[in-house]
């Protein structure tokens, strides 16, 4: 990540010292650069996608950047028993989890007419299911007896009914309600439950594929913040939400994107 937070952090830069989190999605864009920021305040991290030579390269390079230990394990969310592994060699390696954070997703831009059936599910069961799959892990292992900090990471798409978005947006919106749920289900175990819904964030996968090109600008003009946002914006936003500066924040989603939602229109390629 060349934006790394920690030059200008506004967070104590061992604020975490002692904790560990687990990350889905966590050896590429947003989530790695998450992962990254936690590290940079003292945490050890867990990051987990289905690609075991990308996770060891970002474990890698994370660890050198950060001075904290970086663990990849592979693991696909929309598989529980990979999920329960995880969680298990989290456990056996660090003896703790204190934060996860539910990142892990799949998108690209199709019409819903032409999406295939298998096409929906595919993206539901990542990022729905997916979410639901690591955050029953995390409290039945760890958090039911230890209490936990959970970020998932949404998205704005189905506030205003993005076009070509229809699966992603349908996905985020069951995490945004389920982020609600497991706040009120889980808060007597000390437990907090929280979302964040990045806008139009640079150098990620997300944005190659919704906004290719000169469409960037087009896009940019319309933020009222005026840019699209850092990777590391996003990872402050969840510094913020796992620290003590939000000790009584549950079931609350973060919108981070500069106001885009409100004035951006959708990603439509051939306007
Ligand atoms: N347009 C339309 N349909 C597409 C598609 C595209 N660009 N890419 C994949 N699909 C369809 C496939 O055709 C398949 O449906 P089918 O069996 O009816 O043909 C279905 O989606 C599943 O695709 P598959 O590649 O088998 O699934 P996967 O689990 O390996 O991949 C994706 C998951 C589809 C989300 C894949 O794009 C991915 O892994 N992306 C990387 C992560 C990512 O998207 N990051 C950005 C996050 S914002």
């Amino acid at each position: 990540m060349s934006d790394a937070p920690t030059p200008h952090s506004v967070f104590r830069p061992d604020f975490l010292a002692g904790k560990v989190a687990l990350v889905t999605g966590g050896g590429t864009g947003i989530c790695r650069g998450i992962t990254e920021g936690l590290m940079r305040h003292g945490c050890r991290a867990v990051i987990t996608s289905r690609k075991a030579d990308v996770l060891a390269k970002s474990a890698a390079e994370l660890e050198a950047a950060t001075g904290q230990r970086c663990l990849g394990i592979p693991a696909d969310v929309r598989k529980p028993d990979e999920v329960e592994a995880a969680f298990d060699r989290t456990l056996a390696e660090f003896g703790r989890v204190d934060i996860v954070i539910n990142g892990a997703a799949g998108n690209f831009l199709a019409p819903a007419a032409s999406l295939s059936y298998n096409a929906f599910r595919t993206v539901m069961e990542i990022d729905a299911i997916g979410t639901f799959n690591v955050s029953k892990a995390a409290f039945s292992k760890y958090f039911r007896e230890h209490g936990g900090n959970i970020v998932n990471i949404s998205a704005t798409l189905h506030y205003r009914g993005t076009p070509l978005q229809t699966h992603p947006g349908s996905a985020k919106a069951a995490v945004d309600a389920m982020t609600r749920h497991l706040a009120v289900e889980w808060g007597g175990a000390g437990i907090r439950v929280n979302c964040i819904a990045p806008g139009p964030i640079d150098d990620t996968e997300g944005m190659k594929r919704l906004a290719p090109g000169d469409t960037k600008r087009k896009f940019e003009q319309q933020i009222p913040l005026g840019r699209f946002g850092r990777i590391s914006e996003i990872a402050d936003a969840t510094l913020f939400l796992v620290s003590d500066a939000a000790t009584y924040i549950t079931g609350t989603v973060l919108v981070v994107d500069g106001g885009a939602w409100m004035t951006m229109g959708g990603f439509v390629p051939w306007e």
